[in-house]
This record gives C-alpha cells, structure tokens and sequence, in this order.
C-alpha cells in the first residue's frame, strides 16, 4: 500500500490472526445495527445497512469478526476516484486492539486498487480516539462543518487523504 501509513496493526495484536475481515452481509445485519445503536447517539437503522448492501452500488461495507463475535464494522462509497468513509465502529470491550486499524487497512488497499485519490470522513470534534486513527492513515483535518450533527449541534472536522500523484502526472504539470 502507497501513502502515509505510520502504524501497522500486527506490531500491536497477537491475537490479529483470528480477526477476519470480510464483506458485510444481510445475514450480518441484524447484529450490527444491534451494535450501532448500542454505540452511536444517533444510530444507522438496519434498513440502511441492508439498503448499502442491496441498493448501493458504490457502497463498500466490511465487518470484522474475532470467531462469531462481531468485532466492528465499516461503510464506505468509491465514486469515482474518490471515497468517502461514513461510518466506523467497534464493539467497546474489543476496542484498542486493532480492529478498528485492520477495517482501515483493508479499505485503504480497496482504494488503492480502485487508483482513488481522495479519502474523505467527517468526524465529531470532541472524538479523539478516532481523529488519532485517522491521523495515523494520513488524514488531515481541512474544514470544519458548524453544527453539523444534529443531536448536540456538535461541529465535525472534515478529514482528508490524499493519496500520492502517480509520477507521470507530476511531469506533466
Ligand atoms: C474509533 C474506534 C473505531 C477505534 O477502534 P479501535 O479498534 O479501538 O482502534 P485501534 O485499536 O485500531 O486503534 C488505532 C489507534 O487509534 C487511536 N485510538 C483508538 N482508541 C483510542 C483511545 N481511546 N484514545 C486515544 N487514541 C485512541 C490510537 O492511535 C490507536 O493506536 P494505539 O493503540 O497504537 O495507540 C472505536 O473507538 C469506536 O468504535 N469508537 C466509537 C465509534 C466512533 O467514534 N467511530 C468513528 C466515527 S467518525
């Protein structure tokens, strides 16, 4: 994989061998929207997962599982040459052992296949944990959307990756 990466997750996690990650299913939904709304103050509905499955056709969604425990889960969209992540999650008692980093790789080694240029996510201001995880990938904060979550009028950074120019094209500047 190309790019900023400062941190690989099996320096950290003896037990990465049994975490598998694999695409999201609609047998996997039922557990993760119990996962969702355990974790977020406004939660996706299962309907979303299972429409990001059926109905999306640039949707990118993974879950990660440690046996038949759901360690976490990710959504994300390619456009293009571009991809937006929406959602990240771990499940709180498997938190700080790199699940959240082999979601991360594994959609950064998707993007790279697909040649995507740009990663971008929105992130509460106040959620550090996950503005570290998206620093150590190379995302960088470029905006701040005011209010943007609808809960606490909280604002979100919006965060950034670029991937590095192919050399070809920086010629031909
Ligand atoms: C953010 C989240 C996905 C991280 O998952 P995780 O599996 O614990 O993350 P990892 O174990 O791969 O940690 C990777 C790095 O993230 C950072 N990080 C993760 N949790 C952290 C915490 N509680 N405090 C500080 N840094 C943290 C660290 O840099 C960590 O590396 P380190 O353990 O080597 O220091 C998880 O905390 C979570 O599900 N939070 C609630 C949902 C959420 O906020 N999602 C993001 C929405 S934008």
């Amino acid at each position: 994989m190309s790019g900023v990466r400062t941190r690989r997750s099996e320096d950290k996690d003896p037990e990465r061998s049994t975490l598998e990650i694999r695409p999201m299913r609609l047998a996997d939904v039922d557990e993760v929207a119990l996962l969702e709304r355990c974790i977020f103050p406004m939660p996706w509905p299962g309907q979303a997962f299972v429409h990001e499955l059926k109905e999306g056709p640039t949707s990118f969604c993974l879950v990660a599982r440690q046996g038949s425990v759901l360690a976490g889960y990710l959504v994300a969209w390619f456009v293009y040459d571009e991809a937006h992540l929406g959602n990240i999650a771990v499940r709180p008692e498997l938190r700080r052992r790199g699940v959240a980093t082999r979601l991360m790789e594994r959609l950064l080694t998707e993007a790279e296949t697909r040649s995507v240029r740009r990663i971008t996510l929105e992130v509460r201001v106040s959620n550090i944990q996950a503005i570290r995880i998206y620093h150590g990938f190379g995302f960088k904060a470029v905006s701040i959307r005011r209010g943007y979550y609808v809960d606490n009028r909280e604002d979100a950074f919006v965060m950034l990756r670029e991937s590095p120019r192919p050399r070809r094209e920086q010629w031909e500047d």
